[in-house]
């Protein structure tokens, strides 16, 4: 016989995709409802869950939501957020490459790894997809620390060989072969997944992505993260880099680097033959809206394109982005879709922070969502974490509209509780 154990409290369970279909009929709350955990894994939920004898933990009048997944991330930028003034690429030479610089040093991998994977569960995170740096060491730290946390986390080494500073460049054959021997290394390997992480066209020669397109070719069960349109300018340099390529998608393209398991970070001023080429495959797309609005590069067009059935997550593109929260992400989403004309239901929003992520990161069926069989990754949301919301809520007419004001003014405040792999990890009820 395994451990059972049963959190009661508001259940957030999902049918479907409220973009694909109305957010009604595929989005419900339980209210005053629970979910059992079985070995590590949700083994009921609802009134199934509320028949079974179990030791159970009261999480009366929170939100039980399935654990946060950031969809991009760059864990060496932990110790840089919110950096003053810059634009992208000026951003990336004053803050971003000589902070990255330093994880040639495991120790300085290791301890940034640890202060990031805690910052993550602090806010509710319990899955994400993270760049390391060049360093193979980077890599390690990182899964490392998520294995001692049993975290499902997504990385991979960050491959550059051109257009960055001595010192954080590879080659086309290092990177391939680095890459090749942290995959092997790596994917699969309990909770974690490998990504082939070429940084974005500008920093990697033609040469460095057809050797990574040629890997990926090698192992097709691995995912790809890299950057697309994220600024006018950066554009404007690939064009100029890639002098035959139809567009920024195309560069990838060519190279054997676009993919259904490929994962495209910002996506912000596509091409209609971008748009069109990205849905045609089924790759993902990731919406970073802190960091659009921090780095000055955007407002993507989450309504147009996830209605359109592109798949579509969310992530606070640490540290580009401005905070460690997705719940903080989720307001900036809802206000970028608000600059566009739209706007986001709360149940669209704590969608695409979840289930919508885990699509893109092709772990739909292990975690994103509460149902049988699924990792138990669980974070629990106090609806009234600070005065505020306390007072917002209390004249709040419904469900949803109590739910809301967390969604806009919560922080790790709100966070009440988090599980990872069936193990309490905050909250009161870990002791
Ligand atoms: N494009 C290439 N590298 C980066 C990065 O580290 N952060 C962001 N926001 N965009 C990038
Ligand atoms: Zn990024």
């Amino acid at each position: 016989m395994g451990t059972s154990h049963k959190l009661r409290g508001h259940v957030l369970v999902y049918s479907g995709n409220p973009f694909a279909t109305s957010w009604q009929e595929t989005v419900t709350i339980l209210e005053n409802s629970a979910v059992l955990i079985e070995d590590g894994r949700i083994a009921a939920v609802g009134d199934a869950a509320m028949a079974m004898e179990a030791p159970e933990t009261d999480y009366s009048g929170h939100l039980i939501c399935p654990g946060f997944v950031d969809a991009h991330v760059h864990y060496p930028q932990t110790a840089i957020i919110a950096s003053w003034g810059k634009r992208l690429i000026d951003w990336l030479n004053t803050y971003t490459f000589p902070e990255e610089m330093r994880f040639g040093d495991a120790d300085y991998a290791a301890c940034i790894a640890d202060r990031y994977l805690d910052l993550a569960l602090d806010h509710g995170t319990t899955s994400l997809a993270s760049y390391a740096t060049i360093h193979p060491e980077s890599v390690d730290a990182l899964f490392n620390a998520a294995a001692a946390r049993n975290m499902a986390v997504v990385a991979g080494k960050t491959c550059m060989d051109r257009n960055a500073p001595e010192g954080l460049r590879d080659s086309a054959q290092s990177a391939y072969d680095d890459s090749k021997a942290l995959l092997e290394r790596w994917d699969g390997q309990g909770r974690a997944r490998y990504a082939i992480t070429p940084r974005f066209s500008p920093t990697s020669s033609p040469e460095q992505l057809a050797a990574l397109g040629a890997l990926w070719g090698e192992y097709p069960q691995a995912l790809m993260q890299t950057h697309i349109s994220e600024q006018l300018d950066e554009i404007a340099w690939v064009r100029s880099l890639y002098p035959d390529a139809r567009d920024y998608l195309d560069t990838y393209e060519q190279h054997g680097l676009l993919g259904e398991r490929g994962i495209y970070g910002h996506a912000i001023h596509l091409e209609p033959r971008e748009i069109d080429r990205l849905a045609e495959v089924g790759a993902g797309l990731v919406h970073c809206p802190t960091s659009n609005t921090f780095i000055g590069s955007g407002l993507f067009d989450l309504m147009g394109l996830a209605q359109a059935g592109q798949h579509v997550g969310l992530a606070t593109d640490t540290g580009g982005g401005s905070s460690f929260s997705m719940l903080r992400t989720m307001a900036a989403a809802y206000e970028v879709a608000q600059l566009r004309g739209t706007a986001l239901h709360p149940s669209q929003m704590l969608w695409l922070a979840t289930a919508g992520s885990a699509q893109v990161l092709h772990r739909a069926d292990e975690l994103g969502s509460l149902a049988t069989g699924l990792a138990a990754d669980i974070t629990v949301l106090d609806l009234a974490s600070t005065p505020a919301i306390a007072q917002r809520v209390a004249g709040a007419k419904d469900m949803w509209d109590t739910v809301f004001p967390t969604l806009m003014m919560g922080d790790d405040r709100a966070i009440a509780a988090v599980w990872v792999g069936g193990t309490c990890q905050r909250g009161a009820s870990c002791g």
